[in-house]
């Protein structure tokens, strides 16, 4: 029996090994220590930020972000609604509410569209604290035009770059953009610590209250002195080790997901009614480059004799796992009466789009085995001669 093969697996070789063992080692197993204070400097320095504060996960890097922007109840944050739940969740979590906006082609944002739920928020009344837009599968956001409309309006960016470190947008690299930008180590990310995040900034104050709230708001007493509520949400010491080996390897496994893209980009070149979601994806070496996070088509059923569902049904009967993207945030029934400023892009894309294996640990064999399934599919239905 062949093993499943997996949308986006950890990537660990030796070097995550041997950094775990030195962390434990030296004696630093409790949360924090050397381990931490080198990769939040190590991460800042790949992202140009001044600053890198390491939490638990990428969504309390949104939450603190939000918060630490001024975020707070009552007001209304707009934020991508074709992104993962957690950056609608964060916006929760502060007693503010979403504002959903579509996305263009590409997958983010639609600066025009953004345009719209400002200026009615504004002719509303309603305070509009933040502009959250997501780096959809790695694809850097064109911050030009969303800070341009938010500047407009002197409203703050958080950028939620959780899918995208390692990515480039005319020649800054994911995480520079925004006041402050989030981006998150889970499981299934470029790079991982099992489980977390970090927020990145180049304001020395915000980083300092970051890192206040994410330690239980514990004030600089010998005993512990609280004046505000906080959280426990930073990253251990351990998990930190793992983020340092695995940012050393980052590059090279943007580059292992590229080779995925171009073997995909090969695999549909003929089959018409497919097409690559966020192509143009920026040449190696280039200004602007995603970093390949997920390889993900688009399956219009009436020029291409297949739905994306059926694809994702006869790769499941192979052992292999394809996703539907992401479930836009409007279409969630936990958020279905939110305000949207949606034009049916997001929801074309999430009805007829499938997220192919792109893991950098996939082997030649599994891309192998993954090519021979998809043929097999097309070659049954006549789409290939
Ligand atoms: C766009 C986006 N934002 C936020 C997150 C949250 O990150 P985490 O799982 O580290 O909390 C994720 C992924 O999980 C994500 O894909």
């Amino acid at each position: 029996m062949t093993a499943r093969i997996y949308l986006s697996s950890p990537d660990v070789t030796d070097a995550e090994e041997q950094a775990l063992v030195r962390a434990i080692r030296s004696g630093w197993v409790a949360p924090l220590g050397p381990e931490v204070d080198a990769f939040e400097a190590e991460l800042a320095d790949y992202c140009g930020r001044a600053h890198a504060v390491a939490l638990s996960s990428g969504t309390a890097a949104l939450h603190l972000g939000l918060l630490v922007l001024g975020v707070g109840p009552g007001d209304l944050v707009a934020t991508s609604t074709m992104t993962f739940a957690a950056t609608a969740n964060a916006i929760t979590y502060t007693g503010a509410e979403p504002v959903f906006v579509d996305c263009d082609e590409s997958g983010n944002m639609d600066a025009g569209l953004l345009m719209d739920a400002l200026s009615q928020a504004r002719a509303e009344g309603r305070r509009v604290t933040a502009v959250v837009p997501v780096d959809l599968h790695g694809k850097v956001v064109d911050h030009g035009a969303i800070g341009a409309v938010a500047a407009e309006h002197r409203i703050p960016v958080l950028s939620d770059a959780a899918e995208s470190l390692g990515a480039r947008r005319d020649g800054r690299p994911s995480g520079a953009f925004g006041a402050a930008a989030a981006v998150s180590f889970n499981g299934n990310k470029i790079m991982t610590t099992s489980g977390g995040g970090a927020l990145l900034t180049d304001d020395a104050a915000q980083a300092g209250r970051v890192r206040y709230l994410a330690t239980q708001a514990r004030q600089p007493f010998v005993h512990y002195e609280h004046t505000e509520v906080g959280y426990n949400y930073r990253l251990s010491n351990i998990l930190a080790a793992l983020g340092r080996a695995q940012l050393l390897r980052l590059e090279d496994m943007v580059e292992r997901r590229r080779q995925h893209r171009l073997r995909y980009r090969q695999m549909f070149a003929d089959v018409p009614g497919v097409r690559l979601l966020g192509e143009p994806s920026g040449a190696d070496g280039g200004a602007t480059r995603d970093n390949f996070w997920l390889t993900s088509i688009l399956v219009e059923p009436k020029a291409a004799g297949f739905t994306s569902e059926e694809l994702r049904l006869a790769l499941a009967a192979a052992d292999i796992e394809a996703r539907p993207v992401w479930k836009p945030m409007h279409l969630q029934p936990v958020f279905a009466t939110r305000r949207a400023y949606v034009d049916g892009t997001s929801q074309r894309l999430f009805e007829t789009g499938l997220s192919l294996p792109s893991g950098s640990a996939l082997t030649d064999a599994q891309i192998g085995r993954i090519d021979a399934a998809i043929a097999q599919f097309l070659s049954r239905l006549n789409v290939v001669a």
